[in-house]
């Protein structure tokens, strides 16, 4: 997957600032011990546990692969979330991309995850994306208000979709933002000329 977006970029946070930039492969410690300190129920939006070390594995197999794209945001030396966008380009919706996003209870709540959601979206706008979906628990309400002001609107609802290691289910909500008919609006009014 491939974007004109450069990195690192900084941005002032209530948080302090933050640098946002490529997750590599040099970064699996790092993410292990940002995963690890998060809440599991925090983690349930994702299909599998990056806490857990042989899924971190492979989430950098397929990163290095180029089926996923992941943008880091790190203060100081530490990583403080994470977002990532996740695309299949064998499967039958190439023009599909996920973002999945989680930031770190400690800095919470100071614009880390809206910063962080803004970036991945340029970033999935960028890859030519004609349709972003993002999922999550259904109690996850400053996620879902945080991706309705991007613009997504809920599109489905999976009744005991996800279970914890307590045997609890949780309902998903799947949001989706189509990108391509947005663009299509703007263009038909001119914005990107008279922006550009
Ligand atoms: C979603 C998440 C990344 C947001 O991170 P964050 O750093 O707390 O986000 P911010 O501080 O930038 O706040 C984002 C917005 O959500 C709003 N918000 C936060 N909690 C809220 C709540 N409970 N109800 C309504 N809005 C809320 C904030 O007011 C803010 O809006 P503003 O920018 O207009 O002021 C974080 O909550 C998280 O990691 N959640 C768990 C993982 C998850 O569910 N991810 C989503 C799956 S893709």
């Amino acid at each position: 997957m491939s974007s004109k977006r450069t990195y690192p970029r900084r941005v002032k946070t209530e948080a302090g600032e933050i640098e946002f930039r490529h997750m590599t492969a040099a970064d699996e410690a790092a993410v292990l011990a940002f995963a690890k300190k998060l809440p599991v129920h925090d983690l349930l939006f994702i299909p599998r546990d990056i806490s857990n070390p042989k899924v971190l594995a492979a989430w950098i197999k397929e990163m290095e692969r180029g089926g996923l794209t992941s943008l880091l945001a790190v203060k100081g030396s530490e990583v403080v979330g994470c977002g990532t966008i996740v695309r299949d380009e064998l499967s039958w919706s190439p023009h599909v991309g996920e973002i999945r996003m989680v930031v770190s209870k400690d800095v919470r709540g100071t614009g880390v995850g809206r910063s962080l959601s803004q970036e991945i979206f340029a970033l999935a706008l960028e890859m030519g994306l004609e349709k972003i979906v993002a999922q999550m628990t259904v109690d996850q309400r400053g996620a879902i208000a945080l991706f309705e002001s991007l613009g997504f609107k809920a599109e489905a609802l999976l009744r005991g979709q996800v279970k914890d290691k307590t045997g609890k289910t949780y309902d998903i909500v799947v949001l989706g933002h189509n990108v391509a008919q947005v663009r299509a609006q703007l263009e038909a009014y001119g914005v990107p000329a008279a922006v550009s």
